[in-house]
């Protein structure tokens, strides 16, 4: 991978990275023509990190089709999958990690505290492995997406790190490889979130501005499904995921609950209106 991608270097190419655990879905292959968009070639690698899953987590049963994702790909026009075993990523005698002091505190690491050290790590060894120029990742994992661009500026690393919303079903559910352990009766308790978050959203654009009424709605919106149990309910700033009391600025609002088996994750920004222009925003990008 790295010989390759010295070649595309060396004839000028522009390269793009899209890290994914497979068990590919719409979401991920908007980031792959994201990528396509703004490079020459794409590389998109699939490698379960075990690294990123805690001790009880679902590392074994996570799904995988490397056959039909790699039909997908080659159907997007993609260069290179980069599938590699987790014995040539983390060898005997493997030692080393990044670990980030303060994003992983919050939101989904207080409940997975060696989840984004492992992401962290594992996406700094893809980085050095396909030198990408750029990198996609997707909104959907916001706080991943933010440890990423930390560890980036944090650590000189010379890539673009960008952004992809989240891509939904029909009914609001962010797509995720994960959504494969629902069973057909839990539709409705996975679909509270974005409905939650769909409620969120125009009631801040209507107005509210104390994060703690928009949460209790939330919260009572979610635990309406019986088979819901809500993991956390916050209203954050954007950038530090430190909670916010007072929503009187752009602010990210995310939540993670159990359905289930499955741990289901989604968040939206929250846009109050803007007092000097009569139409208020609304949408998932500032
Ligand atoms: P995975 O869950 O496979 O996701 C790969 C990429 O797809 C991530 O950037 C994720 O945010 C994005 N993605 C997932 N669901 C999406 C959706 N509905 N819409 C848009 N993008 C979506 O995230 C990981 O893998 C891993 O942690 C990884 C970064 C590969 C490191 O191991």
């Amino acid at each position: 991978m790295q010989a390759q991608a010295d070649a595309w270097r060396r004839e000028g190419q522009h390269i793009a990275l899209v890290p994914t655990m497979g068990f590919l879905h719409a979401g991920h292959l908007s980031l792959v023509r994201l990528a396509r968009e703004r490079a020459d070639r794409v590389v998109v690698s699939i490698f379960v990190n075990p690294t990123q899953f805690g001790p009880g987590e679902d590392l074994e049963a996570y799904p995988r089709n490397p056959e039909r994702d790699r039909d997908l790909l080659e159907a997007e026009g993609v260069d290179v999958l980069f599938l590699p075993s987790t014995a040539e990523m983390y060898p005997e005698g493997y030692q080393t990690r990044v670990s980030l002091d303060r994003l992983p505190q919050h939101l989904c690491g207080v409940s997975r505290p060696i989840h984004f050290g492992g992401v962290a790590t594992v996406v700094i060894k893809l980085l050095h492995i396909a030198k990408p120029h750029l990198a996609v990742f997707g909104e959907k994992d916001y706080q991943q997406l933010l440890v990423v661009r930390r560890m980036v500026r944090d650590l000189n690393l010379d890539v673009e790190i960008v952004g992809g919303p989240t891509v939904r079903e029909a009914d609001g559910l962010a797509m995720s490889s994960r959504n494969a352990y629902l069973a057909e009766g839990q539709r409705p308790a996975a679909l509270t979130l974005s409905q939650a978050l769909a409620n969120a959203r125009k009631q801040v654009a209507e107005g509210e501005r104390q994060a703690a009424v928009v949460i209790a709605s939330a919260v009572a919106t979610i635990q309406s499904e019986a088979e819901t149990a809500i993991d956390y309910v916050k209203i954050c700033d954007p950038e530090t995921l430190e909670d916010i009391s007072e929503i009187d600025r752009p602010v990210r609002m995310a939540l993670a609950v159990r359905v289930g088996h499955s741990r289901l994750i989604d968040n939206t920004a929250l846009l109050p209106p803007n007092p000097s222009s009569s139409a208020s925003a609304q949408g998932e990008t500032p």
